[in-house]
Parts: structure tokens; C-alpha cells; sequence
């Protein structure tokens, strides 16, 4: 078993590490506060290829495995997870489900932009009353000749004021339950498609977070993705990819937290020594740097799945799960190493405890994620 990383995933990560540092740190603590996107700083990370890592470079993307993009979200992540959200979403939900399951056209129209980072895009699955339960999808797409015509309501959407091309997953036969769900693009501008209210967060606030709703959005049929039928599978595919991403930001918050709690306890002083010098700190720094591996050996193992062509659905829950206990545990303890320090803005651990609760929620939360688990271990 090999476990070193090519030179030109050392390079990706570098890269990833050097922008967190250089160009999102700076104003990360200005863009929570006031629950601001980082526009500018996204425009460069598209610039990178940041945003259609894992894509084809005949479609305008940087061609990478997903290790790379791992190492790329936990980098990122140890800085702005409001930034490193974007990233996954539209790398796994939105470029990937295009590239593996769209039409050539649908290709050259939405994944080429997508990818260069030109436009950005967002996943809709999550409504009021379908979170967890996804089939229970009250969204209705009906087929109206060469059009559907959606109407619904999708909540918490991801990049919702921000994007320009959106995956929206809606009910075209009820009584075929999830075999009659399908998956649409649909583009901003189009009829009857309202960019609702931005949600006010307790964590990554600088990601632009709305409702949608759809007021019979005439959608052509050449933009429904796969036969008819497909979209919840569609859904599942994808968001299997994408809960190696959240596993990544998961484990980059724990990471960035843990970084800090470990500088500031060598040069804080209690007691005549420095705080990591008493043991109650240092097993507290040893937890977490054990938890902080493993969750990154779980990350690196979906991701090698996923670029072996293996099954990584059970890996890539397993990473989420893990990860973003791990993420809540670790903050939690790095606020705590920091004292009162670690209660005001300046010192970073605070934003990434409030940060490290939604990897828990979205992308299936963790109980979600679990019966994916206990799924694959009680298969067969
Ligand atoms: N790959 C392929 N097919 C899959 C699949 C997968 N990973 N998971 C399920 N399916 C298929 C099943 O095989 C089944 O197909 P057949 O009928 O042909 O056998 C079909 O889908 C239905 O599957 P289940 O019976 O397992 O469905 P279920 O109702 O029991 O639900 C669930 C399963 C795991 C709970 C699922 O509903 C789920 O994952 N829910 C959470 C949704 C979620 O993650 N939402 C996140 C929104 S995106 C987001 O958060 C983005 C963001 O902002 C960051």
C-alpha cells in the first residue's frame, strides 16, 4: 500500500494552501460578519481551474483526480468553508452530474461554462417538507408537449442568488413515487423562477444560501437530464460524489482549527509554562490530531475509490459521518484551548465551531448518512 501523494497532487494542495492564506484569509472574518460572498476571490479561484477540477479538460476543466480535490477542499476549508461550500457544489453536484449523465449539447452549453468557472451553478433536492426524505419531492414537473412546467418551492439552496445554471430535481408521476422523479436544468432569467429570501446563518455565512420557487417555469425537454424517470437516481449518484467533498471540508475546518489551538497553546503561558506543556492540553491536542487523520484517511480512501472506478457510496458517508463529528469535537476543543480568546472574532475558532455544524446537516445529515451505512454493510 501506497500512501504518497503524486507531485502534481502536492501541487494542487500547495496552490489551494497558498490561496486560503493569501487571498481568502485576509478578509474572512469582514465577509462572516456581513454574511458577504466572496466574489472577487471566487472569480480568481476559477481562474485556477478550482471550480471544474475533476472535469474533462475538453469541456474547460483541469482534468484532476478526486485525491486532488480533497486535498484542494481541506486546504481551503482550514480558511473559508463559506468559499470551499461553493467549490463542492459545483464541482461534485453540478459539473460532475452534467459530465457523467448530460447530453453532448448540454455539455457544450452548461458543463463548459460551469467548469471554466464562468458561470456558477447550484443542486435542487432539499424542499420545505423534503430534506432527508428525498423522494417525498412536492416540486412537480409536468410534461406539456415539448416543455415541463415546474412549480415548487426548494429551500437552502447553495449558491441560490449566486448561480446562473441550477440542477432542479421535481416530481413528474407521483404514483411511480421515485421513478417518476426527474432532473432539470434550468436557467436563471427564466420565467416564473424567483431567487426567494437569502437565509441568515449561524455558520458559513459569506455562502449565499436562498429559496427558490417556480411559478410554471417552462422548461424545454432537452433539458431534462437522462431518460425520464432518472432524477432521483441522478440525485443519488451525485450527492454520493459530494459527500466526499463535504467529508473534505469537513476535515479541513477540524484541521484549521486544530492548527491554530496548537500554535496558540505553544506561545500562551499558564502556570509557568506554556499551555501545551500541561498534559490536560497536550492529550486534548493528541485527540484531535488522531481524529483530524483519520478523517483524512477516510477522505483520501473515497476519493481513491471514486478515482479507481469502485463503489465509494458507503466510503463517502463513512468519511462524512466521521469527519464532521470530527469537525464539531475539534472546534469545540480549540475555542476551549483558546480561553477567552477563542470567544472573540479575531482569533478564528469560533467562526469555524459555528462553520463545522452544517457538515453535519446538509448533504445528508448524519443519520442520513448512516442508514447509507448501515445499508451497504447489510447488503446481500
Ligand atoms: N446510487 C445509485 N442509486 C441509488 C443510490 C446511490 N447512491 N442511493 C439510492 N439509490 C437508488 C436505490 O437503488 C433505489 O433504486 P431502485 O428502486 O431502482 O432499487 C432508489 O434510489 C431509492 O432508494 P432508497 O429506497 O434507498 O430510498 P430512500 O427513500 O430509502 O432514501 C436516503 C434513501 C439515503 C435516505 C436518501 O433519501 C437520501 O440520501 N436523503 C438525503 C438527501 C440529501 O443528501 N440531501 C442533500 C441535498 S444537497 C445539499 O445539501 C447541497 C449543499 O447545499 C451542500
Amino acid at each position: 500500500m501506497d500512501f504518497s501523494l503524486s507531485e502534481e497532487q502536492l501541487a494542487v494542495r500547495d496552490a489551494a494552501r497558498d490561496f486560503a492564506q493569501n487571498v481568502l484569509l485576509p478578509g474572512v472574518i469582514e465577509r462572516d460578519e456581513k454574511q458577504k460572498f466572496a466574489e472577487e476571490e471566487v472569480k480568481q479561484l476559477a481562474e485556477l481551474g478550482f471550480l471544474g477540477m475533476m472535469v474533462d479538460p475538453k469541456y474547460g476543466g483541469s482534468g484532476m483526480d478526486a485525491v486532488s480535490y480533497v486535498l484542494a477542499m481541506e486546504e481551503l476549508s482550514k480558511v473559508d468553508a463559506s468559499v470551499s461550500v461553493l467549490v463542492s457544489v459545483n464541482n461534485s453536484l453540478v459539473c460532475w452530474g452534467l459530465e457523467m449523465y448530460g447530453t453532448e449539447e448540454q455539455k457544450q452549453k452548461y458543463l463548459v461554462p460551469l467548469a471554466k468557472g464562468e458561470k456558477i451553478g447550484a443542486f435542487c433536492l432539499s424542499e420545505p417538507e423534503a430534506g432527508s426524505d428525498a423522494t417525498s419531492q412536492s416540486t412537480t414537473a409536468v410534461r406539456d408537449g415539448d416543455h415541463y412546467i415546474i412549480n415548487g418551492t426548494k429551500n437552502w439552496i447553495t449558491n441560490g442568488g449566486t448561480a446562473s445554471i441550477y440542477l432542479v430535481i421535481a416530481q413528474t408521476d407521483p404514483e411511480k413515487k421515485h421513478k417518476g422523479i426527474n432532473a432539470f436544468i434550468v436557467e436563471r432569467g427564466m420565467e416564473g423562477f424567483i431567487v426567494g429570501p437569502k437565509e441568515n446563518k449561524l455558520g458559513i455565512r459569506g455562502s449565499d444560501t436562498h429559496t427558490l420557487m417556480f411559478q410554471d417555469v417552462r422548461v424545454p425537454v432537452e433539458n431534462r437530464i437522462g431518460e425520464d424517470g432518472f432524477g432521483f437516481k441522478f440525485a443519488m449518484k451525485t450527492i454520493a460524489g459530494g459527500r466526499i467533498g463535504i467529508a473534505s471540508q469537513a476535515l479541513g475546518i477540524a484541521a484549521g482549527a486544530y492548527e491554530l489551538a496548537l500554535a496558540y497553546s505553544k506561545e500562551r503561558k499558564a502556570f509557568g509554562k506554556e499551555i501545551s506543556k500541561h498534559q490536560i492540553i497536550a492529550f486534548k491536542l493528541a485527540d484531535m490530531a488522531t481524529e483530524i487523520e483519520l478523517s483524512r484517511l477516510l477522505c483520501l480512501k473515497a476519493a481513491w475509490l471514486k478515482d479507481n472506478g469502485k463503489d465509494y457510496n458507503m466510503a463517502g458517508s463513512m468519511a462524512k459521518v466521521f469527519a464532521s463529528e470530527t469537525a464539531m469535537k475539534t472546534t469545540v476543543e480549540a475555542v476551549q484551548i483558546h480561553g477567552g480568546y477563542g470567544f472573540v472574532k479575531e482569533y478564528h475558532v469560533e467562526r469555524l465551531m459555528r462553520d463545522a455544524k452544517i457538515t453535519q446537516i446538509y448533504e445528508g445529515t448524519s443519520e442520513v448518512n448512516r442508514i447509507v451505512i448501515s445499508r451497504g454493510i447489510l447488503r446481500d
